[in-house]
């Protein structure tokens, strides 16, 4: 049985072998796009090549591509842990051709790849495609031998970065593990069964997406294809849940060791969620994002404390996540140099996070705890205490609303949010009372730009912290010199 580590490699020399530029992964944060929190699919890196905004450094690439969906259009959070399909953080293998082969080449490498040198039984895949494309029907026909009832047209084969960018239809290749598990063909009432599973999205790349709306030719025909590594490893190792992969089961093993909780029953869920979270946070953090109150670095932060309330359940009595960082460099710090000189600032952010967050994880449990002993099944959690929990107790909404998920229950939102408009207009007109108009717009201009910061003052009457800004008389400055008042 192929592990994670080997899959990786027969894919990458799969494509050298073929004459494809091999690109190493590029960091998590985008390097080429501000829209973008952080690259979400293996084409991200590429997308200039793609518009020709770019010259690409050869007609053909091969990547495996470090990939983050934990916001934005493609945002898998919710669903983590409690599915064996959805990650915060997956590898997304994929080759690339920049204006060199089109939907033939796409077609043949990928069926050779998947029947030969990965060696799937023809006869278990199936592939959708857009609507029109008779293109791609007649050469799954000719190349693949497949019959059109396993050619299913769907009208969600496109595939677009965002609301901009290069876009176009695609087909997918789905492998079928057989009638004795649940679920139907894609675009059959019981599709998203266990049964029929995608595993690799061929992307015909014609037009750049605007934000108006309208689209642009691209300079020539392209391809970009995307197969999640994780979930091509689970078919390959016979599983149907990518946390019973190899890397996975040896992580969840750390995840038991250290916490003495077996991974069984609702334990199982907890388990999931700190070795899926475990790996974005490290990777985020080796790729220099820093937990804070606001944009990547509060992403990293919601991911943070949300694995750090599952080991606070497994009964963990110290910080639990950054004791799992050794397995991860171990099992993939090959792939990923740069976890491995990381390691000694990822063990440090998420030991320092878990202590800070265990101020009042306890307490906030408790406060929830109370809130909800009253409410029924399907019943609401009231936004008043979501937003108690948030501004006091420093819990993001989405922990809140996976806490309360595990009960039956939801989050009243627009509470949450009318409860978090009130507290800002009423810290507005303490200011404006206060006199000081001038320096009010500044004090809010710095709130939104770097976010509240979280009263420890409950538990110490000592901290460090960061200073974040400098204002005199109501306006910001550069620098304070000593003895400035
Ligand atoms: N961009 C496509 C995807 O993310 C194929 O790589 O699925």
């Amino acid at each position: 049985m192929s592990s994670l580590n080997q899959i990786r490699s027969t894919f990458i020399d799969f494509f050298k072998g073929r004459d494809h530029l091999v690109i190493p992964s590029a960091p998590l944060v985008p390097q080429n796009d501000p829209t973008l929190m952080f690259v979400n699919a293996g084409m991200v890196p590429f997308k200039n090549y793609f518009t020709g905004a770019e010259t690409p450094p050869a007609p053909r690439a091969v990547s495996v591509q470090k990939c983050v969906r934990a916001g934005g259009k493609h945002n898998d959070l919710d669903n983590v842990g409690y599915t064996g399909r959805h990650q915060t953080f997956f590898e997304m293998l994929g080759n690339f051709s920049f204006g060199d082969y089109f939907k033939e080449g796409a077609i043949e490498l990928a069926w050779e790849l998947m029947t030969k040198d990965i060696g799937l039984d023809p006869a278990r895949l199936m592939v959708t495609i857009a609507p029109d494309d008779d293109d791609a029907a007649a050469l799954w026909r000719k190349i693949a031998g497949l019959p059109d009832s396993r050619i299913v047209r769907l009208e969600e084969n496109f595939w677009s970065m965002g609301d901009t960018g290069p876009c176009g239809t695609n087909t997918e290749i789905f492998y079928d593990h057989g009638d004795h598990v649940a679920g139907g063909p894609p675009g059959s009432p019981d599709e998203d069964g266990d049964r029929f599973v995608e595993i690799w999205n061929l992307v015909f790349m014609r037009w750049e997406q605007f934000a108006d709306g309208t689209r642009k030719d691209l300079p020539k025909p392209q391809i970009d294809t995307g197969m999640g590594l994780e979930r091509i490893t689970t078919v390959l190792q016979g599983v149907h849940s990518n946390y019973d992969t190899d890397l996975f089961r040896t992580l969840i093993a750390a995840s038991e060791e250290a916490t003495g909780a077996a991974a069984r029953g609702e334990a199982r869920f907890s388990h999931q969620v700190i070795v899926d979270h475990l790996r974005s946070t490290s990777f985020l953090i080796a790729d220099g994002v820093s937990p804070s109150n606001e944009g990547r670095g509060y992403v990293l932060r919601r991911i943070m404390r949300r694995a750090m309330r599952h080991a606070h359940m497994l009964g963990a009595a110290e910080p639990l996540m950054h004791r799992l960082v050794p397995t991860l460099v171990s099992e993939m710090g090959e792939a990923y140099p740069e976890l491995r000189r990381a390691e000694a600032t990822i063990s440090e952010t998420l030991r320092q996070e878990e202590e800070r967050f265990r101020r009042t994880l306890g307490r906030g449990m408790s406060l929830l705890e109370e809130a909800t002993a009253g409410l029924a099944e399907g019943g609401e959690l009231p936004g008043e205490t979501a937003f108690k929990l948030y501004d006091t107790y420093g819990f993001p909404l989405d922990l809140t609303q996976d806490a309360v998920r595990a009960m039956g229950l939801s989050v009243d939102l627009a509470g949450f949010d009318a409860a978090m408009k009130r507290q800002k207009d009423q810290a507005r007109e303490a200011w404006t009372g206060s006199g000081q108009v001038a320096a009010s717009g500044e004090w809010f201009a710095l709130r939104e730009r770097l976010g509240p910061t979280e009263f420890v003052g409950h538990d110490t009457t000592e901290t460090t912290a960061k200073v974040l800004a400098l204002v005199e008389a109501g306006a910001e400055i550069p620098r304070a010199e000593a003895g400035q008042t």
